[in-house]
C-alpha cells in the first residue's frame, strides 16, 4: 500500500503556438493544475501533461506572413508559453512539443501500425477544409457555406490522400458512449456526439500532400500526416509509446490509460471520436474520461487567438498576483458552461472573497492573538454550541471539497472552503473577543476563541493548497506553522496546534479600488493596441 500509490494521469490540450496564449488557455491549464495538485495532496501518483501542437497549414501560413521559418516562429512562441506557465507555477510533469524527435518518430510508428491493421488506405480527397480549425468537412456539414465550428470560410480541397477507416468504428463508439456514459461529459456533449455519429461517419482524410510543415508519411514523403492525428497521439507518445525498447515504455505502462483529457468544447469531437477510434485501431485501452469545458466569452463572443479579442493573463498576474487570477478562474465559472469574462467580476471576486473574507480573517485572528495572548496560540478549555458549529464545518470541509473536486466542480469545492472562512468571520462577530478581553473572569472563553480561529485557519491553509499554494504558504508563515508539513489528513481533526506563536505579516490581498483598476486596465489595453498597430 505505502509503496504503490494509485496513479492519476491528466492532460490539457496541446495548444497551437500560433500566437501568445490568452486567459482561455490559462483557464484550462489552471483547472488541470488544480486537479493535479489536489490529487497529489490526497495521495496519488500524478502525471500532468501539457504541450504544444506545432505542425499544420495554419502555423505555416502565420510563419510565412511573419517572414520566418515555421520552426523559428514556434520556438519563439513556445518559449513565451513556457515562461507563462513557469510564472504561474503550473506543476506539469512534462511538456511535449510535436516537433520534438521523440514525438515525430513515434507518430510515424503509430501510422505504420494503423496501416498494418488495414485501417489506412490511399484514395482521393475532395471536399472542404477549414484551416484555422484544421478540419475537413463535407458539403452537407457546412453551415451557409462556412465552417460549422468557427463560422469562417473554408477552402475546396482535391488531392491524393490517405484515409483512416473511421466509419468502421462508428458502432463501437456508440456502444462506448452508451455503456459508459462517464466516458464523455457533460451529457450535452455526449448527446451531440451521438447524433453526429448517427448522421453517418465518413472515413477520415489523414494526410496533406505537399505540406512540408508536418510529419511525413513513412515511405511516401510527399505526404504529411494530418495535424490532428499527429496532435492526438501526444497523449501516448509523451509517455514513450510506441517503442521497441521496454524501458522507454515504462511511463506508458504506468500511466496509460489517462484518467482525464481536459479539453475545450470545440475539440470534444476530435477527442471523443477520432482519438478513441485511433486507439481501437492500435488495440490500446481508451482514456477513462473526456471532459469538455466551456468557453470564456468576451464582448459576446469566444475569446480566440485568431480573432485577437483576448485578455492577457500576464497583465493580470503582474497587477494582482497568480493566486488571485487562479482563484477567480476556478471560483467564478461553472465547469462545462460558457462564462463571460469582465474585469469587473474579476476585481470584485478579489476584493470580496480574498481581501475581505480570507485576508481579514487571517489579519483579525493574528492581531487578536498578538494583542490578547502575546502571540502564543492558547489552549481551548471551554466549548459551546457556537464553537461546535465552527469546528464541525471546519473538519468536514475537506470531505465536501473532495466530492466536488471529483466531479470537477472547482467553484463548489472553493465554495465549501469559503463556507468555513465565512463561518469563522461570523464566529468572531458572535463571540466578540474584544468584550471577552475586558472581563478577566472570561479569559478561558477568550482563549478558546483564539485557539479555534487559529485551528480553523490552519485547516483552511491546507484546503487551499491545490488552488493557491503561495497564499497557503503565506498564511502558514503568519500562523507560525511553516515548518510543519501541510498534510491533507490534518484537515480531518481540529486540535493540532501546540505551543505555536503567530506573527503578523502583510495583508494577503490588498483591497483594490475597483473604479481606479478598471480605468487603468482599459488604459493598458489601449496602450497595447497602439503598440501593436505601430508594428504593422
Ligand atoms: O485546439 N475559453 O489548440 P488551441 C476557454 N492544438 N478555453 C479556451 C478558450 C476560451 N475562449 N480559447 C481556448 C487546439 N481555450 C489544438 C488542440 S489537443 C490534442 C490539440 C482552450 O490553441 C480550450 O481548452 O486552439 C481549448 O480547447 C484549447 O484552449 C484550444 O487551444
Ligand atoms: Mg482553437
Amino acid at each position: 500500500m505505502a509503496d504503490k500509490k494509485e496513479t492519476f494521469y491528466i492532460t490539457t490540450p496541446i495548444y497551437y503556438p500560433s500566437a501568445k496564449l490568452h486567459i482561455g488557455h490559462t483557464y484550462c491549464t489552471v483547472m488541470a493544475d488544480a486537479m493535479a495538485r489536489f490529487k497529489r495532496l490526497s495521495g496519488y501518483d500524478v502525471r500532468f501533461m501539457t504541450g504544444t501542437d506545432e505542425h499544420g497549414q495554419k502555423i505555416k501560413t502565420i510563419a510565412d506572413e511573419a517572414g520566418v521559418s515555421p520552426k523559428e516562429y514556434v520556438d519563439d512562441v513556445v518559449s513565451g508559453i513556457k515562461k507563462l506557465w513557469a510564472k504561474m507555477e503550473i506543476s506539469y510533469d512534462d511538456f511535449i512539443r510535436t516537433t520534438e524527435p521523440r514525438h515525430y518518430k513515434r507518430v510515424q510508428d503509430i501510422f505504420k501500425k494503423m496501416q498494418e491493421t488495414g485501417d489506412i488506405y490511399k484514395g482521393e480527397y475532395e471536399g472542404w477544409y477549414c484551416t484555422p480549425c484544421e478540419s475537413y468537412w463535407t458539403e452537407t456539414q457546412l453551415e451557409e457555406g462556412k465552417c460549422p465550428d468557427c463560422g469562417r470560410p473554408v477552402k475546396v480541397m482535391k488531392e491524393e490522400a490517405y484515409f483512416f477507416k473511421l466509419s468502421k468504428y462508428a458502432d463501437r463508439l456508440l456502444k462506448l458512449y452508451d455503456e459508459n456514459p462517464e466516458f464523455l461529459k457533460p451529457d450535452s456533449r455526449r448527446k451531440e456526439m451521438t447524433s453526429f455519429i448517427e448522421q453517418g461517419l465518413d472515413d477520415l482524410c489523414i494526410s496533406r500532400k505537399g505540406l512540408e510543415w508536418g510529419i511525413s508519411i513513412p515511405g511516401d514523403e510527399e505526404h504529411s500526416i494530418y495535424v490532428w492525428l499527429d496532435a492526438l497521439a501526444n497523449y501516448i507518445t509523451a509517455l514513450g509509446y510506441p517503442s521497441d525498447n521496454e524501458e522507454d515504455e515504462e511511463l506508458y505502462r504506468k500511466y496509460w490509460p489517462a484518467d482525464f483529457h481536459l479539453v475545450g468544447k470545440e475539440i470534444v469531437r476530435f477527442h471523443s471520436i477520432i482519438w478513441p477510434a485511433m486507439l481501437m485501431s492500435l488495440d490500446l485501452p481508451l482514456p477513462k474520461h473526456i471532459l469538455g469545458h466551456g468557453w470564456l466569452l468576451i464582448d459576446g463572443g469566444k475569446m480566440s487567438k485568431s480573432k485577437g479579442n483576448v485578455v492577457d493573463p500576464e497583465i493580470l498576474i503582474e497587477r494582482y498576483g497568480i493566486d488571485a487570477l487562479k482563484y477567480f478562474l476556478l471560483r467564478e465559472y461553472t465547469f462545462g458552461q460558457d462564462g463571460i469574462y469582465t474585469n469587473e467580476v474579476m476585481l470584485k471576486r478579489i476584493n470580496f472573497d480574498l481581501a475581505n473574507d480570507l485576508g481579514n480573517l487571517l489579519s483579525r485572528t493574528v492581531s487578536m492573538i498578538e494583542k490578547y495572548s502575546g502571540g502564543l496560540v492558547p489552549e481551548a478549555e471551554t466549548s459551546d454550541k457556537i464553537d461546535d458549529d465552527l469546528i464541525n464545518i471546519a473538519i468536514n470541509a475537506s470531505k465536501k471539497a473532495s466530492i466536488k473536486m471529483d466531479s470537477f466542480e472547482f467553484n463548489n469545492a472553493l465554495e465549501a472552503i469559503w463556507e468555513v472562512v465565512r463561518r469563522a468571520n461570523k464566529y468572531i462577530d458572535e463571540k466578540m473577543p474584544w468584550t471577552l478581553a475586558k472581563e478577566p473572569a472570561r479569559k478561558k472563553e477568550l482563549d478558546t476563541v483564539l485557539r479555534n480561529l487559529a485551528e480553523t485557519l490552519r485547516i483552511v491553509s491546507i484546503l487551499i493548497i491545490p488552488y493557491m499554494h503561495s497564499t497557503s504558504d503565506r498564511m502558514r508563515e503568519q500562523l507560525g506553522i511553516s515548518d510543519i508539513p501541510a498534510l491533507w489528513e490534518d484537515t480531518f481533526e481540529f486540535y493540532k496546534l501546540k505551543g505555536v506563536t503567530v506573527s503578523k505579516g502583510d495583508a494577503l490581498f490588498p483591497r483594490l479600488d475597483i473604479e481606479k483598476e478598471l480605468k487603468e486596465l482599459d488604459e493598458v489595453k489601449q496602450d497595447k493596441m497602439a503598440t501593436k498597430n505601430k508594428h504593422k
